[in-house]
């Protein structure tokens, strides 16, 4: 037992990061079923967009009802909450969150960009501490201030995210042996560290730089209960940091395993001032698509396939079981 274990109320002081159309519920409850915190990530659950607020609560009280169903231990679901406001999304979402019990939230804010976007909307975080939810604060960009500002709001667990992470990266490239003290020298609540953690030997350094526990991403998705396409597993199990190339675009940086798109993405980063690749660059992964079809749809020509550095120690597609007691082999003695 550790705090975090007990914070969240979990067998080990691992939680998934949530993946814009990875993490479904099928997946979460894996993740909740073998000992970690599963959360519902963006977009969980489905293979369209919607632009209506409505539908997209609704999508997420039809999955939270299946995680409901597929396990009795805790989960949580993202809010999207920037500096002092929140989306009809967010809101909308926060209601079905409080109508279905969900124990636990992971707030994704924008972190230490300036002042003004430290911390996490405080009527936010007010709802969900009169509602006895947990909160989970990662920040896009996290700081030492923003950690500082998320501890004064009451937060129960901050996360230091690395430059190592795959998805959207933070733009102030501070590797994860780098923000990991860092942040856990600055702050009292406990920190979870995301980027990189591969194996059991990066957890336990994870550990030793002051975390209480990890945020994993990249080493969940090429597993038995993930919805990653097929194609995407073995893409990640047969290749190393090494294969990944990092490229320029909103807000600041992505990488990607080989595809075609990717060599497009490259190109911009190479031949165009860096405002306006990160301008192309955005167009060209067209949101979260360039997402859903590299990574849910394995399409890679017009998609990409992000992951963290953490994938060289990445050697088969596994049950999350499997990978998660792997992942912990040291705790608790770590
Ligand atoms: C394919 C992919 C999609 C991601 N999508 C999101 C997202 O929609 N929202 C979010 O907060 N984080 C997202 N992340 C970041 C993860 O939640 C987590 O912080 C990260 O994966 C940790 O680093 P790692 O991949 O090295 O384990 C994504 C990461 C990946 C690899």
């Amino acid at each position: 037992m550790n705090r975090v274990t007990s914070i969240l109320g979990i067998k080990y002081p691992l939680v998934q990061g949530p993946m814009s159309w990875l993490t479904d519920a099928k997946f979460v409850a894996a993740v909740s079923n073998a000992g970690g915190l599963g959360i519902l990530g963006p977009n969980a659950g489905q293979h369209t967009v919607t632009t209506s607020a409505d539908e997209t609560a609704q999508r997420m009280r039809e999955q939270i009802k299946q995680v409901q169903q597929l396990t009795d231990q805790p989960f949580a679901v993202t809010l999207i909450v920037a500096g002092g406001s929140t989306s009809i999304f967010t809101q909308k979402i926060l209601a079905v969150v409080i109508a279905e019990h969900v124990p636990v939230v992971l707030l994704n804010s924008l972190g230490g960009v300036d002042s003004a976007a430290y911390g996490v909307d405080p009527a936010t975080m007010a709802t969900l501490k009169a509602h006895g939810i947990k909160t989970v604060v990662r920040s896009l960009q996290p700081s030492l201030k923003d950690a500082q500002a998320v501890e004064a709001q009451g937060a129960d667990i901050y996360v230091a995210t690395g430059f190592d992470e795959g998805g959207t990266m933070p733009g102030g490239e501070l590797g994860a042996f780098a923000i990991m003290p860092l942040i856990a020298d600055a702050v009292q609540l406990p920190v979870l560290l995301a980027g990189g953690i591969g194996d059991a030997r990066t957890v336990q350094a994870a550990f030793a730089l002051g975390a209480e526990g990890v945020f994993v991403g990249s080493r969940l998705i090429p597993t038995v209960e993930n919805p990653a396409a097929d194609n995407v597993k073995q893409l990640i199990v047969d290749s190393t940091a090494e294969d990944l190339a990092l490229f320029r675009t909103q807000p600041d940086y992505y990488r990607s395993l080989p595809t075609k798109l990717r060599e497009q993405l490259i190109e911009n980063d190479r031949t165009l001032p860096a405002a306006q690749a990160k301008l192309a660059n955005a167009k060209l992964m067209g949101g979260t698509s360039g997402m859903r079809l590299g990574m849910l749809a394995g399409d890679f020509e017009h998609g990409y396939v992000s992951v963290g550095t953490g994938i060289s120690m990445v050697h088969a597609i596994q049950p999350v079981q499997a990978v998660v007691d792997e992942l912990m082999q040291g705790y608790p003695q770590a």
